[in-house]
């Protein structure tokens, strides 16, 4: 059986006093929950705070993206080493609001403000490519916008991304490689995917990396489900043939609900 991972996402919440006591309300996971791989990804101005309290446990701590390149004249961005340099070892890339790909509409983004959020199938492999070679393990976060599962696209869209995220990447590195399937439409809007379409979706994904890189490949890969994870719905979905763990937004932000989450995989207990 694949070990579940589960992730919290934080997004731009927390300063660093808040992150740091949501940490130590969390930290305790790691030996609780131990057949289960749980991180923190809080955001880059808290990941020293966080990295202190969970030094020498086993919660894992995460960023929310990272950039290609080295080092360079790059304005603003973040380097895989910067993160391995700072205690980071898990990072999300693709994720669809790292795309300009929001699930509530933003009423202020207008098409030239959504640009801003530059990225694509082309700069995610980059970004995914860039952060294996630097040790890190990735959480590549695919998915579906409502118009795209409206027009029947859903399969077409998800195998896109994860063709476009893997391109070019030797199967030897997969093994820190997590996909996360996001339907875009499920993100911080309490509309939870079903079940059971949740659990086929992951199996298309599933499916693509087999095709890729074989059947090895996709039975060893690990798949989140994310997209309004709370506790009410977790122990469902998370029993899934086709799901892996989770990646958690809004719910965890609160440690017991976080916690709760964590505990309810087939294999917390
Ligand atoms: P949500 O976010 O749990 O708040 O829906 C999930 C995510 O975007 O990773």
């Amino acid at each position: 059986m694949r070990r579940q991972i589960i992730a919290g996402n934080w997004k731009m919440h927390m300063l660093t006093d808040e992150g740091r006591e949501l940490a130590e309300a969390l930290v305790g996971l790691g030996a609780e929950v131990p057949n289960v791989d749980v991180a923190l990804c809080p955001p880059y101005t808290a990941l020293t705070a966080v990295g202190a309290v969970l030094a020498g446990s086993k919660v894992r701590l995460g960023a929310q993206d990272v950039f290609w390149k080295e080092k360079g004249a790059y304005t603003g961005q973040v380097a895989p080493s910067m993160l391995v340099d700072i205690g980071v070892s898990v990072v999300i890339v693709g994720h669809s609001e790292s795309r300009g790909r929001f699930g509530v509409p933003e009423p202020d983004m207008d098409d030239v403000v959504l640009a801003h959020f530059g990225d694509s199938d082309r700069t995610v492999n980059l970004k995914l490519k860039a952060a294996r070679r630097a040790g890190l393990t990735v959480i590549c976060c695919v998915g579906e916008t409502l118009a795209e599962r409206e027009a029947g696209d859903t399969d077409r869209v998800v195998t896109r991304q994860v063709e476009g995220a893997l391109a070019g990447l030797d199967a030897s590195t997969l093994d820190e490689v997590v996909l996360a399937y996001e339907p875009v439409w499920a993100i911080g809007t309490g509309k939870t995917c079903q079940t059971v379409e949740a659990d086929r979706v992951c199996g298309v994904i599933r499916q693509a990396v087999g095709v890729l890189f074989g059947s090895d490949c996709a039975e060893a890969m690990r798949i989140q489900y994310g997209g309004s994870v709370k506790p009410a719905n977790a122990a469902e979905l998370l029993a899934c043939p086709n799901i892996d763990g989770a990646l958690v937004g809004g719910a965890s932000l609160v440690a017991a609900d976080f916690a709760a989450i964590v505990k309810a995989g087939p294999t917390a207990a």
